[in-house]
């Protein structure tokens, strides 16, 4: 019987991780199930227990039960402890689980990797305070970002969250790098080499309300959200000279690539599996 895997969230239908992770296994030969799974609001626990009792090797999860997933860990990487939020769950051969969280170090190599960002020294902004932000702070920081400033509508979690960064053990910005939290409309006169939305915002189509003139010339800007037309942020880098103004597709497969890897130590290619996605 091959391995089984699956994605548990609520809702799921739309989930488009169980084609990924088929492309992966196809372009690197390993045999493996993967499911989806409608997690019942009331009893994740059960549900995800429920998987790995009758054999299941690992689960991804989304929302809403990401913070459910970080609990029902026996052990989690630094990324998922400081995310506070586990996207991947995986079963040990002694039958624990590992929690880990792929989202940061998917956002990073789709900027980096993919399309050639330079971190190093770089200003970068990201917007948001919720749990998308949090969930890829620590691979940002790791990056070595001259600085990385938190902004968010909510002045309280940006502070909370950038001290929550600042403090963590392995969470060292590069050399001279600060983190550092801010409410929205505190950014005026400053300007950034990219701006991240991890906001909710494009969800009603909207953006979060920062200075026309924040980003720096050739600076990027990248939408953790991603459709099927360009996204509010996207629309908003275009029109304030982004050199490039990225959505968030490339993440969700790379994400997907590092919890493949975790799982069955094989890295897949993932440049087609985002061009197949594209259509
Ligand atoms: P997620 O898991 O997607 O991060 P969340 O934890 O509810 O969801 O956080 C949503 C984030 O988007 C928050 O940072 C929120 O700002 P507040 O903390 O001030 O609520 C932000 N957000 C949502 N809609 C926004 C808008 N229209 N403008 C600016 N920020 C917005």
């Amino acid at each position: 019987m091959s391995d089984r895997y699956a994605v548990i969230g609520n809702p799921i239908a739309h989930s488009k991780s169980p084609l990924i992770h088929a492309e992966f296994a196809r372009q690197t030969g390993q045999c493996l199930e993967y499911g989806r799974i409608l997690g019942d609001p009331n009893d994740f626990a059960g549900d995800a227990r429920r998987f790995f009792a009758e054999g299941g090797r690992g689960l991804n999860v989304t929302v809403p039960f990401k913070e459910q997933a970080w609990a029902l860990a026996d052990e989690r990487s630094p990324r998922a402890e400081l995310a506070g939020a586990v996207n991947t769950l995986i079963r040990l051969d002694d039958g624990r689980l590992r929690g880990d969280n792929t989202d940061g170090v998917g956002l990073v190599r789709d900027l980096g990797d993919n399309h050639g960002f330079r971190f190093q020294g770089a200003r970068v902004l990201l917007l948001g305070a919720g749990g998308a932000a949090r969930g890829v702070l620590l691979p940002l920081l790791e990056t070595g970002p001259e600085r990385l400033l938190i902004a968010n509508r909510t002045v309280s979690k940006a502070i909370e969250l950038a001290a929550l960064g600042a403090a963590f053990p392995s969470a060292t910005p590069g050399a001279g790098g600060t983190v550092e939290g801010r409410g929205l409309k505190a950014l005026e006169g400053e300007s950034f080499d990219l701006i991240v939305n991890a906001t909710s915002a494009g969800l009603s189509d909207a953006v979060p309300a920062i200075p026309e003139d924040c980003l720096s010339d050739g600076g990027w800007i990248y939408d953790m959200l991603y459709g099927d037309a360009p996204t509010a942020f996207q629309r908003w880098g275009r029109t304030h000279g982004a050199a490039r103004a990225l959505d968030g597709l490339g993440m969700l497969v790379e994400q997907a690539a590092e919890a493949f890897w975790l799982w069955r130590g094989a890295r897949p290619e993932t440049l087609p599996v985002i061009k197949l996605l594209r259509g």
